[in-house]
């Protein structure tokens, strides 16, 4: 086994909100998904991870929001490290910095772009140029919705069919700039609990637990293909219900499963009775919810429509914020910087990071 050197490579990685939601897993341990998913990769919000193989270091040093990491988070990083490291075929021990531009653990999917993160400045800081579609799969590893974050604008993370996960990665369908007028506001809701059980946990007990598990997974693929025609035509009288269809079904799924999960307060309901009032008076769909395993709710809009919509919904009782986002580029290294495509340098591929269509 090897060493490396201390270079030090940082890492950006963006979260993404899933309107075809992954949640459950046919095999544990390679993390793969009973069903595709898709996503948009959002801007404005980042991970930006800093990973430093040093041969001086007898463990791995864990640094998560400027505090040292312990417990859960401190072992899902080292253990995604010794992937990294068997991969590189190195034994050295890391110096791993991380931190958010936005809450973690507030239904934000921090986890996606964490390790989507983690995973790009931990194998170029070990030596490895892997292709996105291998860093896709890596990631996916540390957490399942990270695989998607690899990739800017709508991702869809297909599950594959294989036993040994080789077909389960993410790939990009329309970059970030395929549709200019669809904004996300993110509405913050006060009192959102802190999350106890982890996504990877509860989803499983949905699947064993659920009767709507099973429904569910039979209407997925159609609901899916029809997001995605949907997209590809922008058009929003089609997928804004097909967004609001998925959001629900989700949360059928998790109410249903015993014990109950319920992710909202009473205000993320609040807001997903407003959306649905709104659109009732507009006699079309002029709005779509969607939420994570948390209390915070994206509504997705049209940017002639935001000024009314967030009127509607930003001044109800219990919202501390909102911020308007957009589809955007995925994870990339900033540090060192990259040489320019196709100069020759150190870097493969990529420029196109983040860029790509189908
Ligand atoms: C509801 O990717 O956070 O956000 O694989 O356990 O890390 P782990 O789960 P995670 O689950 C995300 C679930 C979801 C839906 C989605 O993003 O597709």
């Amino acid at each position: 086994m090897a060493t490396v050197g201390a270079a030090a490579v940082t890492y950006v990685a963006p979260p993404n909100i899933a309107l075809v939601k992954y949640w459950g897993v046919r095999d544990l341990a390679r993390r793969i998904p009973y069903n595709s998913s898709l996503s948009v990769t959002l801007d404005r919000f980042r991970s930006r991870t800093r990973v430093a193989f040093d041969p001086a270091l007898r463990t791995d040093e864990v640094e998560l929001n400027g505090a040292p990491a312990d417990g859960g988070p401190r072992r899902g990083v080292t253990e995604f490290l010794d992937r990294v490291r068997d991969l590189a075929r190195i034994e050295t021990r890391a110096s791993v910095r991380s931190d958010n531009n936005f809450p973690t653990a507030s239904g934000l999917a921090s986890s996606a772009s964490g390790f989507a993160a983690l995973a790009g400045a931990a194998t170029r800081a070990a030596g490895l140029e892997l292709s996105d579609r291998d860093l896709s799969r890596l990631a996916r590893l540390g957490s399942g919705s990270a695989a998607r974050s690899v990739f800017g604008g709508f991702v869809e993370w297909q599950a594959g069919t294989r036993a040994d996960g080789a077909d389960c990665y993410a790939r990009p369908l329309f970059r970030e700039d395929h549709w200019p007028a669809l904004v996300d506001l993110v509405l913050f809701v006060e009192g959102a609990p802190v999350k106890t059980v982890r996504s990877a946990d509860a989803m499983q007990l949905s699947v064993r637990t659920s009767p709507e598990y099973a429904r569910r997974q039979r209407e997925l693929p159609a609901r899916l293909r029809r997001i995605v025609a949907a997209i590809r035509d922008r058009d929003a009288d089609r997928l804004f219900p097909l967004v609001m269809e998925e959001c629900d079904s989700f949360r059928t799924v998790c109410e249903t499963t015993t014990p109950s999960l319920d992710y909202l307060t009473a205000t993320s309901r609040a807001i997903l009775a407003e959306v649905r009032a709104v659109n009732r008076t507009h006699g079309r769909p002029v709005a779509a919810y969607t939420h994570d395993a948390g209390a915070h709710v994206h509504v997705f809009t049209l940017a002639p429509r935001l000024p009314a919509v967030r009127r509607a919904l930003a001044g109800l009782p219990g919202v501390r914020g909102a911020l308007v986002v957009r589809p955007g580029p995925g994870g990339r290294q900033i540090a060192p910087r990259p040489a320019p495509r196709g100069r020759g340098g150190r870097t493969r591929r990529a420029g196109a990071r983040g860029r790509s269509t189908r």
